[in-house]
């Protein structure tokens, strides 16, 4: 890792994390930064075929920080793990820039529904996109995706994929309710701050969101519709107005 990227993940925690008070407190301090670059080098030397070594090298970054990731994992710029312990990350994930991660969190695999001398090769670990928050305790698990600024809820079990922007949580994840749309931006923890819209604004939001997408899927199917009614006459049914009419027992 170089000077630049290594002064950019620094910042990241400083960034994110509450706690982090300077440069030099997370370098020497952070777990979480630590794990991220053994498994930079992890990863380099996986890359060039030297599959011990760098399994050597992760299993020696979970030995000094309790989190486990495999070499094969491929992380993205920023990623910020809290706290760290217990995190376990698969060797087949996949991890988009700005993600952050607190402790507990597996992004684990699940056996694919393939001839089991292919599933070395086979996806099965998750993917998260950029900005995406993870809270403490979540298993994200099988070859799903968590979308761009997503969040899951603490202790979340994810077994689905989560939409750009969509707030999950419990197990099974399902969306949070009111607070499913997730505020823009990184917050400490997931959670909103004064200067976030308030929870009840970003289900208004989430909701006319949702109201854009039915119109324009509305519209489509206006516009399909009137291609055929204009491409030839269409049988209409009787049997539609009858069912419409006729009263219901
Ligand atoms: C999921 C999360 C991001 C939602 O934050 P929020 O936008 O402030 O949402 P709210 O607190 O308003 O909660 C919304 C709803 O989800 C529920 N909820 C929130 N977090 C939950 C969780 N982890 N599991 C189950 N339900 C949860 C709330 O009870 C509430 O339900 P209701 O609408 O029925 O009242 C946040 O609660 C969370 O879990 N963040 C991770 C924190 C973490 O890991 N901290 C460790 C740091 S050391």
């Amino acid at each position: 890792m170089i000077y630049k990227d290594l002064i950019e993940e620094i910042d990241a925690y400083m960034e994110r994390d509450p706690a982090a008070h300077s440069r030099l407190m997370v370098f020497v301090s952070y777990p979480g930064l630590h794990a991220t670059i053994w498994h930079r080098l992890a990863h380099w030397l996986w890359g060039n075929r030297l599959l011990i070594l760098a399994r050597l090298v992760g299993y020696f970054g979970r030995w000094i920080t309790g989190i486990e990731i495999h070499p094969a994992a491929i992380i993205g710029r920023r990623f910020v793990i809290d706290h760290g312990m217990g995190v376990v990350i698969g060797e087949t994930a996949e991890i988009g820039d700005d993600v952050t991660l607190y402790h507990g969190v597996t992004l684990g695999g699940i056996a694919p529904s393939v001839d089991s001398k292919m599933q070395k090769q086979v996806k099965r670990h998750p993917t998260l996109f950029e900005g995406a928050i993870i809270g403490s305790g979540a298993q994200v698990l099988g070859p799903i995706t968590v979308g761009r600024n997503a969040r899951v809820g603490a202790n979340a079990v994810v077994v689905k994929d989560v939409p750009d922007g969509v707030t999950v949580v419990g197990i099974p994840a399902k969306p949070a309710g009111a607070a499913s749309a997730s505020p823009e931006g990184f917050t400490a923890y997931g959670t909103p701050t004064m200067d976030t819209p308030a929870r009840e604004e970003r289900a208004i939001a989430g909701l006319l969101d949702e109201v854009s997408a039915l119109r324009r899927r509305v519209e489509e199917l206006e516009k399909e519709q009137a291609q055929r009614v204009g491409s030839g006459p269409t049988e209409v049914s009787d049997d539609a107005d009858v069912e419409t009419d006729a009263p219901r027992s």
